[in-house]
């Protein structure tokens, strides 16, 4: 599929269908995660894949807090999905890696980090697998773990300290028509909104006004 196709049609998948995603499917999901950029190579990412019915069982179970007596729509189809990605970030691996020489932060101060690193190159991660999800003709759904039930989440798949779970990823055949409720029926914030063309007071021209520079 083509780049504008596979970005124009990714989006979130919020009802599954009981088939089951390909080893190989599964394998370039992750596999293409790992090509996402990293501040100092860090790579400090770590994917917790859950694609047994009793491991996403107790994935449900041990984030949803009581949910599953009485689980809403949103839960009912989430929990369709035979897939759970959780992409966890490892904020070490990156104070680690910028203490070496050619970086020089032996301090590990994390007030030098603009923001951090370490959850946005796993979600960067995260994006890419949502992308190679469309590529193959799946969808996929991220969303968040309630701070809540962060805890019991560790303890029941044995996550060490250091692991941040960013959120997790739903994946599996779609079923549903997207993108015409809840969050998603606000619409796309259009260029002009968003685009601030050389100062913050100046957007960005519609095409065919561009005179071809920035306007002074
Ligand atoms: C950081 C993040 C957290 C999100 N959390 C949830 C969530 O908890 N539940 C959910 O259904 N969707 C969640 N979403 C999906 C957004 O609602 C969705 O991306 C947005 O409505 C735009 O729709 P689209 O992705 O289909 O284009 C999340 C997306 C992001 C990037």
């Amino acid at each position: 599929m083509e780049l504008t196709d596979v970005v124009r049609r990714r989006r979130m998948v919020r009802t599954y269908s009981s088939r089951p995603v390909d080893r190989a499917v599964l394998d370039r999901i992750l596999e293409n995660a790992l090509h996402a950029p990293s501040a100092g190579f860090s790579q400090g990412w770590a994917f917790l894949v859950l694609d047994d019915p009793d491991d996403v069982a107790r994935f449900w179970r041990s984030t949803t807090d009581g949910g599953l007596d009485a689980p809403d729509r949103w839960l009912r189809g989430m929990m369709t999905a035979p897939v759970v990605i959780v992409p966890l970030s490892h904020k070490d691996a990156y104070l680690d890696r910028y203490a070496e020489p050619d970086k020089g932060w032996s301090d590990r101060d994390e007030s030098r980090w603009p923001v951090p690193y370490w959850h946005l190159d796993t979600a960067m991660a995260s994006l890419l697998m949502l992308l190679t999800v469309v590529d193959e003709g799946l969808g996929a759904c991220f969303f968040g773990i309630p701070p809540a039930a962060l805890a019991g989440f560790r303890t029941e798949f044995g996550v060490p300290e250091g692991y941040t779970p960013i959120g997790a990823i739903t994946v599996g055949h779609r079923v549903q028509d997207v993108g015409t409720r809840g969050s998603a029926s606000r619409g796309r914030r259009p260029l002009a909104e968003v685009v601030h063309r050389g100062d913050w007071g100046r957007g960005w021209p519609e095409a065919g006004e561009d005179a071809g520079g920035a306007p002074r």
